[in-house]
């Protein structure tokens, strides 16, 4: 018996699949037995314009080596988008087992120079809209699925430019970090049906990053970056409302964790300052996993 991880039968939606790195989560889960939604709008990198054929050409792809797909070309960025593109896998296949929301662009410029108000270039509502709310519409209809039959895999994509932080990408940054919190609450929401929740922090070389690679660029083949996803929409996933850092083979979990802290009943300005390296002293940290996790973090001291 092979222990290599199958998708037999797995309803699998990726969100902008027509590329980059949803094209190599799609061709491994399909070689593995997915059936794959590859949905893409097809636009330019900064959300620009639209092209049908970018999904139709993963499709063909998966196809040509025996492999089965469909594609859907509606935007993530509407809630009517999000509802047609899961429409199209209970159309096609009956159910929704695993959702990739992968769909991304990007509108980088300094805050100090970045443009939103009336009669502006608006670089922050797409942005939001295709990130943060995308997920938002296409994973809520894939829930109700999930939630009723008491399975579902759910992997976001968010980045190091939000979660650590890079020079001209508020937009982006803000839009990634809010799918973390995604991520948590989906993670506590989903236990009880058996819906794991978790996001990656891809590294790769794709058609979004080639000007900014540099040297590294050969070191990220994309392909490098679906083994992680691919175990994370897996049956086997060991984990929920967890963050991994992805990229040239190399795969590390993301925690966020909480010094344990100073504590004075009755706390003033000065004992702030004068206990400054107790605050932030890493010592025995504690990394919770929700809200009531965090809050048991302040019980010792109450004691
Ligand atoms: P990409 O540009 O090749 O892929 C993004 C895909 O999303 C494109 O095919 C695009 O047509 C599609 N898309 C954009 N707006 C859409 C919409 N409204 N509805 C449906 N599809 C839409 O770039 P890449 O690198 O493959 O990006 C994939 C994801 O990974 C993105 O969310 C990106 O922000 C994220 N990411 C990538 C990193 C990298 O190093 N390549 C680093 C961190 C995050």
């Amino acid at each position: 018996m092979s222990d290599q991880l199958g998708f037999d039968g797995k309803v699998v939606i990726i969100t902008g699949a027509g590329g980059g790195l949803g094209r190599q989560h799609a061709l491994l889960m399909a070689a593995r037995g997915a059936l794959v939604v590859i949905n893409d709008l097809g636009g330019a990198v900064d959300g620009s314009g639209s092209d049908k054929g970018a999904a139709e050409r993963v499709v063909d792809e998966i196809k040509a080596l025996g492999g089965e797909a469909v594609a859907d070309t509606n935007s993530v960025a509407t809630p009517a988008g999000g509802k047609a593109i899961v429409q199209t896998a209970l159309d096609a296949y009956g159910k929704v087992d695993v959702l990739v929301n992968n769909a991304g662009i990007l509108r980088d410029k300094s805050f100090h120079n970045l443009t939103f108000a009336e009669g502006e270039p608006d670089l922050l509502n797409p942005v939001l809209d295709v990130h943060l709310k995308g997920a938002f519409y296409v994973t809520q209809p894939a829930w109700v699925v999930m939630r009723e039959q008491g399975y579902g895999r759910i992997i976001s994509t968010s980045s190091a430019a939000g979660i650590f932080g890079n020079f001209g990408q508020t937009n982006y940054g803000a839009a990634k970090m809010g799918l973390v919190g995604f991520t948590r609450v989906l993670a506590v929401e989903g236990a009880k049906y058996n819906i794991k929740a978790n996001a990656i922090a891809p590294l790769a070389l794709t058609r979004m990053t080639e000007n900014i690679m540099g040297g590294l660029g050969d070191k990220l083949d994309p392909g490098l970056v679906s083994p992680l996803v691919a175990f994370l929409a897996h049956d086997d996933c060991p984990v929920s409302g967890q963050v991994f850092s992805v990229g040239g083979g190399r795969v590390a979990h993301v925690f966020i964790a909480e010094t344990k802290g100073f504590y004075q009943h009755d706390l003033t300005v000065e004992a702030v300052r004068d206990n400054w390296a107790t605050v932030t002293d890493q010592t025995g940290y504690g990394v919770p996993n929700n809200l009531g996790e965090e809050t048991a973090l302040f019980l010792p001291f109450f004691a």
